[in-house]
């Protein structure tokens, strides 16, 4: 709301001085651009399409000499497919499907952009309703998506004061009836009938399971003890020491910015942990695309009653048909735009530069693991042929590059690695 105030303001003011760009810009006051607009840090392809969905920015940026995005405002019409304004052929990626399963190629691609594509996202959006509903602006409110996956609640009462831990990660009865809720108004029915998929890293169930009408306004009415303004993420964890794992949280997280439409980095990340055990994160670093702060630990509000003006329960790890943990997908499909944003976004906010591949080639880096499980069963026959191999760590890792195209694979000069006729699929339990 503030926001938009500021925005008004803002506008106001350019359409006073900028007189619609009839002053050229030289004769502008020499001033600074009337937004951040570097705090977005997206990448090029993403700044149309948040423009597309964040049209306040985009009118604003046109008004504004100084705008540096201005290049992308012919391109508004992109968009990355979820949206309901989005016209096909503009949107970020389209799955490439050759007939299988499927009575059409049509088909499969459907299914294959929402089971792993941004159709995904269309899916979870157009499942959200709300659970409570406030009456006035002041009030609270609650909205999720099916089973409890996805929800954002505003005003949200936390009350910590009689909690309890123990070495359980994810207790399902942390908060009783009163500990946690909103002054709205609840439909409790619709909220319970949402219990299908309850399991700590597939649902938001057994959390918000009590969430109770408040008969008081938590912020308004003084019951906080602390007040948390920055918008702010609960999530739930994987195993951070694992990268399969660990990716499925970012991934998820990512996927839940676009549900929400807000990707920036001004937020809190605060992991629902219902122990006092500490995480442990291999991967700390990719938490930097995602936010300016220190990932918090739920135990931080341990004894005290929070109130969060603007919370959103992140998207899970674990989700049945969820993304990217066993994930059930038609075969004969590829190229999934959301996969593709999502490896985008997070070099580009991390600052991560790709010296390669280059146009045309390929690069396959395999991990070779030693456990009992998850280990590639014929690995020894996929040894690359001159190909760069080096022992890191211990564990053997072989990277290559290959010319393409994947047509006359036996044409293949460098490191093709012995496949029959066809680029075998990739062993399942690379991905572990
Ligand atoms: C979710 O989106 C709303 C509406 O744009 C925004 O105000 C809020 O800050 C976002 N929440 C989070 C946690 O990013």
């Amino acid at each position: 709301m503030l926001m938009l105030l500021v925005f008004g303001a803002l506008l106001h003011e350019v359409s006073l001085s900028g007189q619609d760009g009839a002053v050229p810009e030289t004769h502008r006051a020499p001033g600074k651009p009337l937004f951040d607009y570097a705090s977005f840090r997206l990448h090029q392809e993403h700044i149309p399409r948040f423009l597309h969905n964040n049209r306040h920015i985009a009118t604003l940026c046109k008004k504004d000499a100084h705008c540096p995005l201005k290049e992308h405002l012919e391109n508004l019409n992109y968009c990355w497919g979820y949206e309901k304004s989005c016209q096909p052929e503009f949107r970020f990626g389209y799955p490439v499907c050759s007939l299988g399963w499927m009575d059409s190629v049509e088909a499969a691609q459907d299914l294959f952009w929402k089971q792993a594509d941004f159709g995904f996202v269309r899916e979870r959006l157009e499942e959200v309703r709300v659970l409570c509903r406030p009456e006035s602006t002041s009030d609270s409110s609650l909205m999720c998506s099916r089973y409890l996956q996805y929800c954002r609640a505003t005003n949200l009462y936390l009350d910590f004061r009689s909690i309890k831990r123990d070495k359980e990660r994810f207790r399902e009865d942390f908060f009783r009836k009163g500990e946690i809720g909103g002054h709205c108004e609840l439909d409790s029915h619709l909220l319970l009938s949402e219990g299908q998929r309850k399991s700590p890293l597939q649902s938001w169930f057994a959390e918000l399971r009590t969430y109770t009408q408040l008969n008081f306004r938590p912020i308004e009415d003084g019951k906080c003890d602390i007040v948390i303004e920055k918008p702010t993420y609960f999530m739930k964890l994987d195993a951070g020491i694992n990268m399969y794992h660990h990716f499925c949280d970012f991934v998820n997280l990512y996927i839940t910015q676009h549900v929400n439409n807000s990707f920036s980095t001004d937020v809190y990340i605060v992991m629902w942990d219902t122990s006092s055990s500490g995480y442990r994160d291999l991967f700390s670093e990719a938490w930097k695309a995602f936010t300016d702060y220190d990932v918090i630990h739920l135990k931080t509000y341990d004894s005290k009653r929070v109130c969060f003006q603007d919370a959103v329960f992140s998207l899970l790890p674990r989700m049945q048909y969820g993304l990217f943990y066993n994930t059930p997908l038609i075969s004969g499909c590829q190229h999934t735009g959301l996969f593709r944003a999502f490896s985008q976004h997070l070099l580009h906010r991390l600052h991560i530069r790709q010296e390669g591949p280059q146009d045309g080639k390929l690069r396959v880096t395999i991990l070779s693991r030693s456990t009992g499980y998850r280990k590639i069963l014929n690995q020894d026959q996929r040894k690359p042929q001159g190909a760069r191999s080096q022992v890191s760590g211990g564990k053997r890792v072989c990277s290559c590059l290959r010319e393409q195209p994947p047509e006359g694979l036996a044409a293949q000069r460098g490191c093709g690695w012995v496949v029959p006729d066809e680029l075998a699929p990739v062993p399942r339990s690379l991905n572990v």
